[in-house]
């Protein structure tokens, strides 16, 4: 099965043939992660390289989408992270030129849904979760906020839309699953190579944040990227976020990504709304009997190790990645199963606590 290795491999043996550089030498290589058949690689890049690097990129993919398992591919040329040393923007006093976080029109709270490491189910949760938030009576949004590889079009269905705008300046939200959405994947063609420079990030991120004319939302849920970059740092410097919801698998890995997120949003002064722990067992679809695959409860005491609420668990399920494949979520696709129970309390709980 391929791996990281292998990818990381693709990116050694493509060169530029201007500079006999490989890919992976010109920049750091920032994620490689696989999931579901989809490979997706983060490669950060000097700004003045973005254009020569392009066609390079666009053939890793093709390789990549070449290799055993894997169907599609997006490499993602990024020139917009600080160099490495440089100490993370957000910490440090608030220069008077920088904008205090302000409410996004039409939305009463904001629910970040992050995490420390990549293909834990951010996305997943996030999505059933603002279905589940709906289905317990709230005004329910989602935003992707994802910019480097988008999925929320996907999972809710949309993929073939495009969002509105009525006036040419304010865009209408997407609704599916009784749920208003909005997200990068509707505005940036799904293949399109971006390289994404800082300015660009942060308009892209405001255009969402701020020209969508939700609805009167009780609760706006945005999926991030994985990881403690630009994206969560904008978005809890430009709105003011209610609370985070940190998404972990069970592995000691994971967690210890998990609470790098939590401390980042400690720093940003974001309160943690608590802790999903995904695929925290596996349910045989022929017998339905539920098997700890990578331990089980790691989450739950790390929770209490950190001081922040536990929020539920939730099994690694087929039915859930398929639902979400096809673009139902398992809590609309299943209302009555036992992962929509699971995410129903999860929404409750959030609700209870003021913060879905
Ligand atoms: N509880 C679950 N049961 C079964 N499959 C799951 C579950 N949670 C996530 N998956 C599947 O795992 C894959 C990765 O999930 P998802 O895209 O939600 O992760 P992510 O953390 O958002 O990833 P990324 O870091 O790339 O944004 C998807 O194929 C998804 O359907
Ligand atoms: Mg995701």
């Amino acid at each position: 099965m391929t791996g990281e290795a292998e990818i990381r491999a693709v990116l050694e043996r493509i060169t530029d043939p201007a500079t006999g550089q490989a890919l992976a030498a010109v920049g750091r290589i920032a994620s490689v992660t696989v999931a579901g058949g989809a490979a997706r690689v983060v490669l950060e890049i000097p700004p003045d390289r973005g254009p020569a690097l392009v066609p390079l990129a666009r053939r890793a993919e093709a390789e990549i989408a070449r290799l055993p398992g894997i169907g599609r591919a997006a490499v993602i040329l990024t020139a917009e992270t600080a160099p490495r040393g440089d100490p993370p923007p957000a910490l440090g006093p608030r220069p008077a030129e920088r904008p205090a976080p302000r409410p996004v029109p039409g939305v009463e709270r904001i629910l970040a849904v992050g995490s420390g490491k990549g293909g834990v189910g951010k996305s997943t949760v996030a999505a059933n979760l603002a279905v589940a938030l709906a289905a317990e009576g709230r005004r329910a949004g989602l935003l992707d906020a994802d910019v480097y590889g988008p999925s929320q079009h996907r999972m809710m269905g949309l993929t073939d839309r495009r969002p509105t705008s009525p006036d040419g300046q304010m865009i209408d939200p997407l609704r599916a699953h009784g749920v208003q959405l909005m997200s990068m994947g509707l505005l940036v063609p799904e293949t399109q190579a971006t390289v994404w420079r800082g300015p660009m990030l942060m308009k892209a991120l405001q255009q969402l944040l701020f020209t969508v004319l939700w609805d009167r939302l009780d609760v706006l849920v945005v999926d991030l990227p994985p990881g403690t970059g630009d994206v969560p740092l904008t978005l809890a410097q430009r709105a003011r976020v209610t609370g985070a919801v940190v998404v972990s698998t069970p592995q000691d890995i994971a967690l210890i990504d998990a609470r790098k997120a939590i401390d980042m949003f400690r720093r940003l002064e974001v309160p943690l709304a608590g802790i999903v722990e995904n695929m925290s067992t596996f349910c045989c679809p022929a017998c339905g009997h539920e098997t700890p695959l990578f331990g089980h409860g790691g989450a739950e005491a790390e929770a209490r190790r950190l001081g922040v609420p536990f929020l539920g668990a939730i099994p690694l399920e087929l039915g859930t990645r398929l639902a979400g494949d096809a673009g139902t979520p398992v809590v609309a696709a299943e209302p009555d199963g036992p992962q929509a129970a699971r995410f129903r309390a999860i929404a409750r709980a959030l609700v209870s606590a003021g913060m879905g």
